[in-house]
């Protein structure tokens, strides 16, 4: 969703305005602009693309100050007066926000009747007029910040400049901001990604933060006044290249990133002698693993499917009942939280507001939270204190595909260091762990040997409607696939658990009406393969994922296999020929694959 960056020091700030907005695209957007200090405010601001606003942006631009956004609509339509920043009336104030002012109408019903004229329909310009006012009353510029602020209900991450100071004020309260330390000049983000090539030197702004940033100093204080001292933080060097490299689109690369991404999510992780995995951030001893009496996993899109093949595998190997929630349905339910149990928060960006709200209801009832998350310092990750960092590098496709792969993993891996507690023996986990530490190398050995994803392609790409179907550990793998192929192509897709077929998806089939199977080879083919009989009886043709070498592959009128596995570790490998037809598909039918309409990569709104 929405994306702040701003800078301030020695050099001009537009090249790193913009340098910074490119890398924020992933977020999802519909507008953007900025605002420079170069004597006056010079703002610029229109709807489209980055590349759009680079067109209409003037040679040069000389300010070493500025502030820019990307905006994804909530509060009014895709208009370049809604794109930020928002100025007040004499130009003097621009502010950029992220967020929703939940109260935006009456204070824009209480400018308008003091005679202000506003220009957008946003929540967000609001903000500034009321700055402005402040400053007119005489107010300095923090203090003003601060006082508009008291008068705001809802959820911000804004930075504001001025004509007349030198500085960046900015503001934290729910979604989240990140300043970047260098040495005469200092950048503000809405998240790391752009700040990566300039600096490791970060301060993660906590909620009812405020900070005045200068060229040469940071000065952080909270909402009530009282000055604090910020913790730096030295980022991580990430694993991943932020940049495309040779491939077309960032979704491609990501879904080759698996193999070495999933080396690093298992890295030091698996424990071949034991039998076991050790995910230490956990913080949960043997002891306390024995005495868990449930676990239970949030998440949304992706990440849910994650939640849901994590919780079969809990439950297959640690026998300790488990469930998946959907993240934004959880705290609405007024869920009855054991306190003993044990709740997975997982989550790519660590940023999803259903998931974070879900996250503060288990621990205002007292609740034990761990994230499961990729982005390191986000703020699901901060508000759970432990978990597990799925080291996926950065994922920058609006579709998650390495994300997904990893949070299977890490939470595969959970489950063998429960069920290890408990009843698993260490003969088994042993198996377990061998098999684990392969499938990095099998996803390469598939990615190399793709099958004909072409004709899946093909035979899907026209289609009304297309079924995924799968059965235990593969029906959360059948819904990530209806997912990918919805989000990315827009076909309408249906995912079931295959038996549940025959008790209505049955009736949208007809000849040639395409069906996705995934039939790993375990316990469940057998009943798999009569659904296949069901379907092709109606006419479907069955694209079919399966094992190699497994005779099953007669059943399909696409046969397409991936290297074999442990059946409970299998959604790592059955996933990947899904993602595949996902992104070929969409590529066919010209469709922007990195950033699907209408959707964003960090959804910071519930
Ligand atoms: C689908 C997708 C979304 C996300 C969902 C949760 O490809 O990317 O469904 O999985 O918005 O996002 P995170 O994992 O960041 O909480």
């Amino acid at each position: 969703m929405c994306g702040i960056i701003g800078y301030i020091g020695q050099q001009p700030a537009t090249p790193f305005l913009m340098q910074g907005l490119n890398r924020l695209e992933y977020r999802g957007y519909d507008s953007s602009g900025i605002a420079v200090r170069n004597g006056s405010l010079e703002i610029h601001k229109c709807i489209g693309k980055i590349n759009d606003l680079e067109s209409i942006l003037p040679d040069s631009i000389e300010g070493t100050t500025g502030i820019a956004h990307t905006r994804w609509a909530t509060h009014g339509g895709v208009t370049d007066a809604n794109a930020h920043p928002h100025c007040s009336e004499n130009g003097k104030i621009a502010l950029v926000h992220n967020g929703i002012i939940e109260n935006a109408r009456s204070l824009r019903t209480r400018l308008e009747k003091e005679g202000i004229h506003l220009k957008s329909e946003t929540d967000s310009e609001a903000l500034v007029h009321l700055i402005d006012r402040e400053l007119s009353n005489g107010a300095k510029p923090l203090t003003a910040v601060r006082r508009t602020l008291k008068k705001a209900r809802g959820t911000w991450g804004l930075c504001v400049v001025f004509e007349d100071h030198d500085m960046i004020i900015c503001a934290r309260n729910g979604s989240p901001l990140v300043i970047g330390i260098g040495d005469g000049e200092n950048w503000i983000a809405s998240d790391t990604l752009p700040l990566q090539s300039y600096t490791q030197q970060v301060i993660l702004l906590d909620d009812g933060d405020l900070a005045v940033v200068t060229s040469d100093g940071i000065q952080t204080s909270r909402f009530d006044g009282r000055s604090t001292d910020s913790t730096v933080t030295t980022l991580e060097d990430d694993w991943g290249e932020a940049d495309i490299g040779d491939f077309p689109h960032f979704m491609l690369k990501e879904i080759h990133e698996q193999p070495e991404a999933l080396r690093q999510c298992i890295s030091g992780r698996l424990v071949l002698k034991d039998g076991n995995s050790r995910l230490g951030g956990l913080g949960i001893s043997p002891k306390k693993l024995q005495k868990i009496p449930h676990v239970r996993l949030l998440g949304c899109g992706t990440s849910l499917h994650a939640c849901q093949v994590g919780r079969i595998a809990i439950e297959h190997l640690a026998r300790v009942p488990a469930l998946a929630h959907v993240s934004s349905e959880f705290r609405h339910n007024n869920p009855v939280i054991e306190t003993n149990a044990l709740h997975f928060a997982v989550s790519q960006s660590g940023e999803t507001a259903d998931t974070l709200a879900a996250v503060k209801e288990i621990q205002l009832k007292g609740g034990d939270v761990r994230g499961v998350i990729n982005v390191v310092g986000s703020t699901i990750a901060r508000q759970c204190g432990h978990g597990c960092y799925i080291h996926s590098g950065p994922e920058q496709a609006v579709a998650s595909t390495k994300a997904f792969t990893n949070m299977v993993a890490a939470l595969s891996m959970f489950a063998i260091q429960i069920g290890r507690a408990r009843n698993l023996s260490q003969v088994r986990g042993k198996e377990l762990v061998r098999a684990f530490k392969k499938i990095p190398e099998k996803i390469e050995h598939y990615l190399k040997n793709q099958g004909p994803i072409q004709e899946a392609v093909d035979c899907i790409k026209d289609a009304k409607s297309v079924l995924f179907l799968g059965r235990g550990v593969s029906a959360p793998v059948a819904r990530e696939g209806a997912l990918k192929l919805m989000e990315i192509a827009y076909i309408p897709c249906l995912a079931y658990p295959a038996g549940e077929m025959k008790h209505g998806p049955i009736a949208l089939l007809e000849e040639g009406s395409p069906v996705v199977v995934i039939a790993p080879n375990d316990s469940l083919k057998e009943k798999t393969i009569s659904s296949i009989h069901e379907c092709r009886a109606r006419g479907a043709k069955i694209i079919l994922i399966h094992e190699e070498g497994d005779s099953i592959a007669e059943e399909a009128d696409i046969s397409i296999p991936v290297p074999s596995t442990e059946s409970i570790l299998s959604p790592m490998l059955t996933v990947v020929p899904l993602q595949l037809i996902a992104y070929e598909t969409a590529l066919q039918l010209g469709c922007d694959v990195d950033r699907p309409r209408n959707l964003a990569k960090s959804v910071t709104v519930e």
